[in-house]
């Protein structure tokens, strides 16, 4: 039975698409758009969309993921209706041979994009990829993929899954210090469907980019935005307590995140970036867990 509670939440997800459809500039992100009213998670539904024959480019979107997923096995959470948790559908075969830039190039993406509609506020970038407003956390990108083993074989699927905190008001207590919203910032609620149109067509380019190789003007940009470059920063690996400082160099052409220290040039491949600043507030500190590196290497 479609009782009338159903039948407005369905007249207002239409009501997304619409308005989202006649907003977008793109050629593929989000030309072909499932808006859901709760999901599990919106990669998940992309996944399995993309099993399904979805094109490049199909976006899902969720005004509520009952089990929304984010790095390291974390969750994600957000209240219904207020933020973007959406998944695009990305073109498998394309970026198979830079999946490694892919985080790079969506962080770029939407820093940039949010970035238009917080000015002045400048957000900025965590490695790999943690959008941060005023130094707290307010998007987070999660790329799921299926690949074939051998990485000469075409096929398989690769989603790209972003969450960001558009209008919620307040978090829980457990991550209060560390999240923000773009109304945290800016005091006032901002458009979601245009937000999203936006940042589609800021992905759409950059992803244009990367399949062309831009490595050194995506290098650049993204480094303008790095949180902490310039910056000393102490790093620990995944199977060492020895904890090894450094200066914040940057990134390398394969996204890897580069550090200065005594001994020369490291270039951490994967792991995390906690950010701190020192007690005159302004140098920062970071710790980096490298959890690429296998356990017995030297
Ligand atoms: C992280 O910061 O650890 C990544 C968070 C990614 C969250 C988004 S929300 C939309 C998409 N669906 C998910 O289940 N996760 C991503």
């Amino acid at each position: 039975m479609v009782t009338d509670h159903t039948f407005h939440h369905m007249q207002s997800l239409t009501r997304h698409i619409d308005r989202l459809n006649a907003m977008l500039r793109t050629n593929r992100c989000g030309r072909a758009c499932r808006w859901f009213d709760t999901v599990d998670s919106t990669n998940s539904e992309a996944l399995s969309w993309a099993r399904h024959g979805a094109a490049a480019g199909s976006l899902v979107v969720a005004d509520f993921q009952k089990q929304g997923r984010g790095r390291f096995k974390r969750s994600w959470t957000a209240d219904p209706g207020r933020n973007l948790t959406f998944s695009l559908v990305l073109d498998a075969d394309e970026v198979r041979a830079r999946l490694e830039l892919l985080p790079i190039a969506l962080a770029v993406a939407t820093a940039e994009t949010l970035g238009e509609i917080v000015a002045p506020h400048q957000p900025l970038i965590k490695w790999p990829n943690d959008v941060l407003l005023a130094g707290r956390k307010v998007c987070g990108i999660l790329i799921e993929s299926s690949l074939p083993s051998h990485s000469d074989r075409r096929g398989g699927y690769v989603v790209a899954g972003i969450g960001i905190n558009v209008n919620q008001e307040k978090f829980p207590a457990e991550i209060t210090e560390v999240a923000t919203s773009i109304f945290q910032v800016l005091g006032r609620q901002t458009d979601r469907v245009l937000l999203l149109s936006e940042i589609l067509l800021s992905i759409e380019s950059v992803l244009a980019e990367t399949a062309t190789g831009a490595t050194q003007a995506l290098r650049d940009r993204y480094e303008a935005r790095m949180a902490g470059i310039g910056k000393t920063v102490r790093f620990s690996y995944i199977d060492r307590d020895r904890a090894t400082e450094g200066t914040l160099l940057g990134i390398d052409d394969a996204g890897g995140l580069r550090i200065r220290t005594q001994d020369g040039i490291q270039t951490l491949r994967a792991g995390e970036v906690t950010l701190r600043e020192d007690r005159r507030g302004h140098s920062v500190i970071a710790r980096v867990s490298d959890q690429s590196r296998p356990a017995s290497s030297s």
